[in-house]
């Protein structure tokens, strides 16, 4: 009788330690992964990033009913970054940041977390990875790289007379100054004199981009996302100074620009997604490269290229993307 008592608190205790052990840490109500995004700010581009992450997750079955998608928005706010980052860690099985301040801000609070990269121009040189073929830490993903060269290669063939070249980029984006000073090197090797124009913050866009217009023969935009966000601002003063803006991607050549090789940003946010899909999926970040989108599409604005009164050849229009037509 003693021992069958001593048996039966035995393995009552045994069960009750494993069921204790089971639901351990885990929220009783929500079983899902999370998937905790951070966008630095709202612009044309990362807009469509951010719907291509979506787009990517879907394609691997994540999706808003099986899991949660937590979008959280910085609005280019520093102080935000450290904030939001804080909560989407607090809860989030995979982390992805939009543009490079908010990957930043994500990997200086968490080295456990697996962060993805989404659309980070130069993720070397802004600290992220060491080696982007050979991730070592919580961090890979996604790469946007212009093709500084090709995109050179219009510019001069819309503008054989090309000479001054003003650059247009902030300061505290290090995807931007790297990509500017991609495009001084191999500018300045064919010739060309370049000149960089540095804003802190949007407020500066109108005065700095003002004086760049009227230094130069035509504006070059790296991807930079304070450019971006008051891009309105730069197409208004070009118009006025009647020189051209030669943009990093698409969406700001319908928006004004007169030409670019762009990466389609839709597809670096699809990619972006399915690589978060697959380390939910339980692949290992070091065995996930950074995965790099150099080739760019020619894209052109005929209405811009009208207005400043560029031919667009044959050769020119060739295999081209022709937005904002001319009423004949
Ligand atoms: N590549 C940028 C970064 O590293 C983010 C970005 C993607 C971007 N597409 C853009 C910025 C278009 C400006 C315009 O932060």
């Amino acid at each position: 009788m003693r021992e069958k008592t001593l048996y039966v608190t035995t393995f009552l205790l045994f069960a009750l330690l494993i069921f204790a052990s089971l639901t351990e840490n885990k929220p009783t109500e929500n079983e899902k992964p999370v998937i905790g995004i951070l966008q630095y700010v709202s612009h044309p581009s990362l807009d469509e990033i951010a719907d291509g992450i979506k787009e990517g997750l879907a394609e691997s079955d994540y999706n808003e009913e099986n899991s949660e998608i937590l979008l959280l928005n910085a609005q280019g706010e520093q102080n935000k970054i450290q904030t939001m980052g804080q909560q989407l860690i607090q809860r989030s099985d995979v982390l992805i940041g939009i543009a490079t301040p908010a990957a930043q801000g994500l990997a200086n609070q968490t080295t456990k977390i697996p962060i993805v990269m989404g659309a980070i121009s130069y993720p070397e040189k802004a600290g992220l990875v060491k080696d982007e073929t050979q991730p070592d830490s919580n961090i890979t993903g996604v790469s946007d790289r212009s093709p500084v060269a090709a995109q050179l290669d219009l510019m001069t063939q819309l503008m054989p007379q090309l000479k001054k070249i003003g650059l247009l980029f902030s300061s505290n984006e290090d995807n931007a100054k790297a990509q500017a000073q991609e495009m001084t090197e191999i500018a300045e090797s064919r010739g060309f004199v370049v000149s960089s124009y540095v804003v802190s913050s949007t407020n500066d866009i109108k005065v700095v981009s003002q004086k760049a217009l009227s230094e130069n023969d035509a504006l070059y935009l790296p991807t930079d996302n304070t450019i971006a966000s008051g891009f309105e601002t730069v197409v208004a003063n070009a118009k006025q100074a009647q020189k051209p803006i030669f943009p990093s991607v698409s969406q700001q050549v319908t928006l004004g620009g007169l030409a670019t090789m762009g990466i389609n940003q839709k597809q670096l946010g699809i990619e972006t997604g399915r690589m978060a899909a697959e380390i939910l999926q339980g692949k290992k970040v070091a065995d996930l490269p950074v995965y790099v989108f150099d080739h760019g599409e020619k894209i052109i604005n005929e209405k811009v290229a009208a207005e400043l009164g560029i031919p667009l050849t044959a050769e020119i229009k060739k295999d081209a993307q022709l937005v904002g037509e001319v009423q004949p």
